[in-house]
């Protein structure tokens, strides 16, 4: 089948051979089902190793699933949940968080590089023991952003700091987080269990993997209700020794970090392919897998002729687009996008 040249997303790619073989391997004989098989205690063993001691992971099927249960393991219906307004729980999941929370959703208006701060958060405080008002309970971030940028430690550190001052949680989206620590080039535990991270996940889709996420308790506390919860949300999968085979590979040999690496690499050389010519401007930080991008509609138009990508914003002068870049994206690939803007009139 012709296939055209896509930076639509990273989940547009296919499964590392691995993870592929590691399917295959776990195909022979019969295991428990529910999780409670050896493929499943071993990866919840190499996942809670990335984070320290004291994490308690759980493998779920999709990043909405793993995000939204997280969350429900954190607040009840009056609460409120604080997070940038671009955030995926509040743009893209369709109203989940919404319908299985049953709690507001509060977005906060980031600045250029998409990340909320104390101070963003801080006037909602003023809601903090008002009947009349949902409570603000978790302070929930993406690691990448939704926007390509990354959280350092520090800015992590505060965001946890300030949550519990307040009596809240930080939760941490990680759909994209072996991108994070492939950009940081720190281990993940820096900017998670030693930042104060109270529940995190480790997504697996995006880089590699067929189907599965892990959510991260590190905040041992707060696992006590999450194989109800799981299950109560559908994503306790009878045969999730197929989830646990691949997270296995994925964390063998540091696959899951060559991937990220690879995909970062990938997306530096594009952001500086482009970045001197004429009619592209590249509007945010390339910090991890992600392009981001200005340009007349005209020129994104042609572009669209030859490749796959998103625009995420557009008015009649300009179209923001966004280009992702995956574990597998080839550099031919890349170096046919950046001579194609390069011809652009
Ligand atoms: C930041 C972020 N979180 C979560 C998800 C959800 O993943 P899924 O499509 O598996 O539900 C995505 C997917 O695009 C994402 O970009």
């Amino acid at each position: 089948m012709e296939q055209r040249i896509s930076f639509a997303s990273d989940n547009i790619s296919g499964v590392h051979p691995a993870v592929m073989a590691a399917i295959a391997q776990a195909n022979a004989g019969t295991a428990p089902s529910y999780a409670e098989d050896a493929y499943s205690k071993k990866a919840a063993g190499l996942v809670a190793k990335l984070f320290g001691d004291k994490a308690i992971p759980f493998f779920v099927l999709t990043g909405t699933g793993a995000n939204v249960l997280a969350l429900k393991a954190m607040v009840s219906s009056y609460h409120a949940i604080v997070h940038s307004h671009i955030a995926h729980i509040h743009a893209d999941e369709t109203g989940a968080p919404e319908v299985f929370l049953g709690c507001k959703l509060r977005p906060v208006v980031t600045g250029e590089n998409g990340k909320v701060t104390p101070e963003l958060v801080k006037p909602l405080l003023k809601e903090k023991g008002n009947p009349h008002h949902n409570q603000p309970k978790v302070i929930s971030i993406a690691q990448t952003t939704e926007w390509g940028t990354v959280y350092t430690p520090d800015e992590v550190r505060a965001l946890a700091a300030f949550a519990h001052e307040n009596d809240m949680y930080l939760h941490m989206d990680g759909a994209r987080l072996a991108n994070a620590a492939a950009g940081l080039g720190t281990p993940v535990k820096a900017f998670t269990t030693d930042a104060g991270v109270d529940v995190v996940s480790l997504g697996g889709t995006k880089n590699g993997i067929m189907i599965g996420e892990a959510v991260v308790f590190l905040n041992p506390v707060l696992a006590e209700h999450f194989p109800y919860i799981r299950k109560q949300g559908m994503q306790l999968y009878s045969k999730m020794r197929f989830v646990a085979a691949q997270f296995i590979a994925y964390l063998t040999n540091d696959v899951w970090l060559e991937n990220a690496r690879h995909a970062n690499a990938m997306a530096k050389r594009l952001s500086e392919g482009i970045r001197n010519l004429p009619h592209l401007t590249v509007i945010r930080p390339t910090e991890a897998n992600g392009v981001f991008v200005r340009l007349s509609p005209q020129h994104s138009h042609a572009l669209q002729k030859e490749f796959d990508f998103h625009v995420i914003d557009e008015t009649e002068a300009h179209h923001d687009v966004r280009l992702m870049l995956a574990f597998n994206t080839p550099a031919e690939h890349v170096d046919a996008f950046i001579a194609a803007a390069s011809k652009l009139k």
